[in-house]
This record gives C-alpha cells, sequence and structure tokens, in this order.
C-alpha cells in the first residue's frame, strides 16, 4: 500500500466520513480544473472525484484572471455527476462549494486553534478571514462522451504561504499568516470533498431551500452597501439584501426597487472600510 493509501485510510477512519469518490494527488498539473474537464471529456462517464495537485502552472481564476500559486496552497477539483439534480438548481452547486469551504476553515480555527477571526463568504464564493481572502473557487461545466453533465468545482487556498504575490485584486492572505502555524492541506481538501459531496447530495433531494439558508447565515455580503459593476464597466450603488433561491443576489436600488443579480453578469465591492474588488 503506498504512503498516500495507508494516509487516506487512516484519515478516512480518523473521520469516520461516509463519502464515497475517487481521489487522486498529483504533483504538477496546468491547472485542477482543467485536467478534470480533459478526463471527463474522454471519458464514458465518471464517479464524483477528487483531484488535489501540489503545483499548477496554469491555475485558473473567475471571470478569466489567472490563478497565481502560493506556497503551499491546498489547489483541488472535485467533479459532480449533475444527474439526478434539478437542472434549475444546478447554479447551486457552486454555493455548496463555498460553504463546505468556509466550514472547514471556521472548524480550523474552532478546533485547533483558539484565536477568535471572522470567516465568512463572499458573494459568490470567495472565502475571507478577518477581511483577507483566503480561498476561491471556480465552478465550470463539462460533458462526458454520453453526454452526461457535470460540475468541475475548483477550490484554491492559500494555506502554508508565508508570504502573498503583490499585484492581486483585494487583499489576500494565508491560513498560515493570520494564524501563524501550517496546516495540512491534503486533510482540509478531504474535508471540503467530504461536506461537498454531502451538501451536492442534499440538492439532489430538493434540499435547496437548506442551502440557500446555510449559504445565507454565512454569507457576508448581506446587509453590506456594494458597488455593482457590470461586465460592460457600467457601476451602481446598492444594499446587499438576499440570495434568491437559484443562488442570485438579490440588492436594493437608492428608489427602492430591487434586483437580482447573476455572479456571470457582475462583479462587486463592498462600499465599507473594506473595499474589495470581487
Ligand atoms: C477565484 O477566486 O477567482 C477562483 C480561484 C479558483 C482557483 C482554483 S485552484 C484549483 C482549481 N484549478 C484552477 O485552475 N482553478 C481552481
Amino acid at each position: 500500500m503506498t504512503v498516500l493509501k495507508r494516509y487516506w485510510r487512516s484519515f478516512r477512519q480518523e473521520t469516520k466520513t461516509m463519502a464515497d469518490y475517487a481521489f487522486e494527488r498529483i504533483n504538477t498539473v496546468d491547472s485542477t480544473n482543467t485536467e478534470l474537464k480533459r478526463r471527463i471529456n474522454a471519458s464514458f462517464g465518471m464517479k464524483t472525484s477528487v483531484l488535489i495537485a501540489d503545483e499548477q502552472t496554469a491555475g485558473r481564476g473567475r471571470r478569466g484572471r489567472v490563478w497565481l500559486n502560493t506556497d503551499g496552497a491546498l489547489l483541488m477539483s472535485i467533479c459532480i455527476p449533475l444527474k439526478g439534480i434539478n437542472p434549475d438548481l444546478i447554479p447551486l452547486i457552486s454555493l455548496t462549494a463555498a460553504i463546505a469551504a468556509n466550514e472547514a476553515i471556521a472548524d480550523l480555527r474552532a478546533d485547533k486553534h483558539k484565536m477568535t477571526r471572522n470567516t465568512g463568504i463572499k458573494w459568490p464564493n470567495d472565502i475571507l478571514i478577518s477581511g483577507f481572502k483566503v480561498a476561491g473557487i471556480l465552478s465550470e461545466a463539462a460533458n462526458d462522451l454520453r453526454g452526461g453533465s457535470y460540475a468541475v468545482v475548483g477550490i484554491g487556498i492559500n494555506v502554508n504561504a508565508a508570504g502573498i504575490p503583490d499585484g492581486l485584486n483585494q487583499p489576500a492572505s494565508s491560513l498560515r499568516l493570520l494564524y501563524n502555524r501550517d496546516f495540512d492541506r491534503i486533510s482540509l481538501g478531504l474535508r471540503i470533498a467530504d461536506r461537498l459531496t454531502e451538501l451536492a447530495d442534499m440538492l439532489k433531494a430538493g434540499c435547496d431551500k437548506t442551502i440557500i439558508k446555510l449559504y445565507s447565515d454565512n454569507c457576508i455580503t448581506l446587509g453590506r452597501a456594494v458597488e455593482v459593476i457590470r461586465n460592460d464597466g457600467s457601476r451602481y450603488e446598492a444594499e446587499a439584501v438576499e440570495i434568491d433561491s437559484i443562488g442570485r443576489l438579490v440588492v436594493s436600488h437608492e428608489d427602492g426597487n430591487i434586483e437580482a443579480i447573476d455572479s456571470a453578469d457582475v462583479s462587486i465591492r463592498w462600499l465599507t472600510e473594506e473595499r474589495q474588488e470581487n
């Protein structure tokens, strides 16, 4: 048995998880999302699979951005077969990933480190600790050779970096910089994968309201004044009110009008002391 398989087995026994998915760790890849999409595209069907890489040479972020490597980062993607999920609820997969990542990061703090820090989700799916982005999520779609559909959810977490690259579009940090110690990124990744598969099963079972509630309870955008920036560059100010049934951010305009905005069409900035581009 390889060291990794032994580690995997003992981790699973320790955490008593029941999640059922394939798991692979690789050294270097262009992007874990791109690699999983390639595998799906070339397959006649894939089960839920988790791919963790030590390094990416072409990591991708949302809105066509580059995702820069930091030392000791968790770089993972999960392929989730969408069969059995109501098509209207598929946009919520990306929210489930944010819930899973946020819970796992918040648990690290609660279980192993007594420092109090505010961990939360910035809509749609950045994880912030005390105003610093520590994790981002890129959700994409893929099809197998039989036409089966999948979500490929990529999660990047700055875990053990002693420094953060310059020139990022918003204040960022790492778990190590914030908590002054290293973390086991593989067990963090497996925790997220376990929870994400559980939440995806809940979506299949039609528990979308529970997902929206879990997300909203941890979404630190809600209640804030925000600047909404459309893809064409036009901007307006509004207040973030709630998350709707398909994961859009509902904002209230100054004149009282309500609008539901889609993360594909806009980015948002907070109009508070923590000004962050999304
Ligand atoms: C964002 O905040 O813009 C999303 C960043 C997502 C980065 C992760 S790292 C693992 C996976 N592979 C990629 O190429 N991107 C995602």
